[in-house]
C-alpha cells in the first residue's frame, strides 16, 4: 500500500512534530514528506533535519501583517510536498479561510486543552484559575472558526494541588505525545473511532497528602 504523504507545520520546539516523525518509523500507513516552520529560529527544524526529513521555512515576518500573502506562499511550498494530510504541532500562526477551506479534512491540529474548554492561548493558566482537576489535550479537524473543528481524539491528565502553568504543562505535553501518534494512525487506517486517553498514572504531586 502507498503510504500516506505527511506536512508537520511547526512553530517552535517540535516535541510532538517529534513523536509523530518517530510513531511513523514504524509500520506506519504515512510518511513525514516534509516540516514546515514560520520562523527560521524554531528549534524543530534541526531536530527534522536531524531525522533526516526535508524542512522549509516561510518567515511570516517578511509578510508583516498581510496573512494572505503568508499562506498563499505556504500553499506554493506545500503544493511542492503534496500532503495528503497537514499536521499542526505546535503552529502558532492563525490561518486565513481560503487557506484552511482549502485543507479542510486533511488539516488536523493539537491543541492543549480538553476542547471546547479553554480554545486559545494561555490553556494552563487559564485551567488553574477555573479550579479544574482535570485538563488534557485533544486533536481534532481544522475549520475555521479556531480550536472548533470536529474532535479526532483527546487525552486527559490530572491537575495536582500544587501545580504551576508549567507543571502542569509539562504533564499535558507527555500525553500529547502519545495523543497526537494514536490519532495521526487512526486518520490515516480510515479509522474514524476517536482516541481517548485517560491518563491516571502520571505523578501529580511530591508533596505528602495532608491529613
Ligand atoms: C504544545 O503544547 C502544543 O499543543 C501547543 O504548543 C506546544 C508545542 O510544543 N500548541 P512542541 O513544539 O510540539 O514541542
Amino acid at each position: 500500500m502507498t503510504r500516506k504523504r505527511v506536512a508537520i507545520l511547526i512553530s517552535g520546539g517540535g516535541s510532538n512534530m517529534a513523536a509523530l516523525i518517530r510513531d511513523m518509523a514504524i509500520d506506519h500507513p504515512g510518511e513525514p514528506c516534509l516540516v514546515l516552520s514560520n520562523s527560521p529560529k524554531a528549534e524543530g527544524l534541526k531536530r527534522a533535519a536531524d531525522m533526516g526529513i526535508p524542512t522549509a521555512v516561510v518567515d511570516h515576518r517578511t509578510f508583516g501583517k498581510d496573512r494572505q500573502a503568508f499562506d498563499t506562499a505556504m500553499q506554493k511550498v506545500l503544493e511542492n510536498a503534496r500532503p495528503d494530510l497537514i499536521c499542526l504541532a505546535g503552529f502558532m500562526r492563525i490561518l486565513t479561510d481560503p487557506f484552511v477551506t482549502f485543507w479542510q479534512g486533511r488539516m488536523i491540529n493539537i491543541h492543549p486543552s480538553i476542547l471546547p474548554l479553554f480554545p486559545g492561548l494561555e490553556t494552563h493558566r487559564r485551567c488553574l484559575e477555573a479550579g479544574m482537576s482535570v485538563h488534557g489535550c485533544t486533536v481534532h479537524h481544522v475549520t475555521p472558526t479556531l480550536d472548533s473543528g470536529p474532535i479526532l481524539g483527546q487525552a486527559v491528565v490530572p491537575v495536582a494541588p500544587d501545580d504551576s502553568p508549567e507543571t502542569l504543562a509539562a504533564r499535558v505535553l507527555n500525553v500529547e505525545h502519545r495523543l497526537y501518534p494514536a490519532v495521526l494512525r487512526r486518520v490515516l487506517n480510515g479509522d474514524s473511532r476517536p482516541v481517548a486517553i485517560l491518563d491516571q498514572d502520571q505523578p501529580t504531586s511530591s508533596r505528602p497528602e495532608k491529613k
